[in-house]
């Protein structure tokens, strides 16, 4: 089986006041994913937006949600993020203490599981976790906020993580996020990801011609 190169712009780097444009522009452009973060500010420092937000983009949109919440405690918000619209619920190993229940809870709603990992957490956390996951999210930033540098240290982690996957035999995808741009996208795409959160490298000059950029790149290499 072979994993999908996958575009997932971060409506956090979007005009919020136009925000239903910004969208229609990415996904007709022919983004994949679209990368909703929930910040809480207490698990990071900054406050974005939540469920009514999410609720009212899904009443116009079908595309697919990859909803990434930073926010302490999310096993809270499992349920609702679900009847929002989410299609994919990402939540940090860091902010949870029943990591093993919430992934089971997100997998109840039929939606697909994310866990994601800070700069500074090993990949050890998901020793007892992993079959059960359908994408690792590793920031290659630390989390709360766009437009930051890319963490240099993370491709070696990236690496790590693709072949711990590809021993495992299942098809589990990694997704990183923080600092994906021009200078950047080469190293993570070579390290083994296949889902890349781009905030600012989209949404900052004409997001349409950004998108299409980014999927050429994406589309010249192979998933392994
Ligand atoms: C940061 C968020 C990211 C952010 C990425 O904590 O999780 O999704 O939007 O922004 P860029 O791509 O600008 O680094
Ligand atoms: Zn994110």
């Amino acid at each position: 089986m072979q994993r999908n190169n996958i575009l997932a712009p971060s409506i956090l780097s979007a005009n919020f006041n136009h925000l239903g444009e910004d969208i229609n522009c990415v996904i007709q452009a022919g983004a994949q994913y679209l990368h909703i973060d929930v910040m809480d500010g207490m698990f990071v420092p900054s406050i974005s937006f939540g469920m009514p937000v999410i609720r009212s983009i899904r009443k116009e949109h079908d595309c697919f949600f990859d909803v990434h919440l930073m926010v302490q405690n999310p096993e809270r918000y499992i349920e609702e993020f679900a009847k929002c619209g989410a299609d994919n619920i990402t939540i940090h190993a860091e902010s949870c203490t029943h990591l093993h229940s919430a992934i089971q809870q997100i997998k109840k709603h039929n939606i697909r599981a994310a866990v994601a990992l800070n700069p500074a957490t090993p990949l050890n956390v998901l020793d007892y976790i992993l079959n059960d996951l359908d994408m690792v999210l590793l920031m290659t930033v630390n989390p709360g906020f766009g437009g930051q540098t890319y963490i240099p240290e993370m491709t070696e982690k990236i690496q790590t993580l693709r072949n711990r996957i590809l021993s495992t035999g299942k098809e589990i995808d990694i997704q990183v996020d923080g600092g994906v741009n021009d200078s950047t996208i080469h190293t993570v795409l070579e390290a083994g990801a296949n889902v890349l959160v781009a905030g600012s490298a989209v949404f900052k000059g004409n997001a349409e011609e950004n998108v299409t950029h980014y999927l050429n790149i994406l589309n010249q290499y192979q998933t392994y």
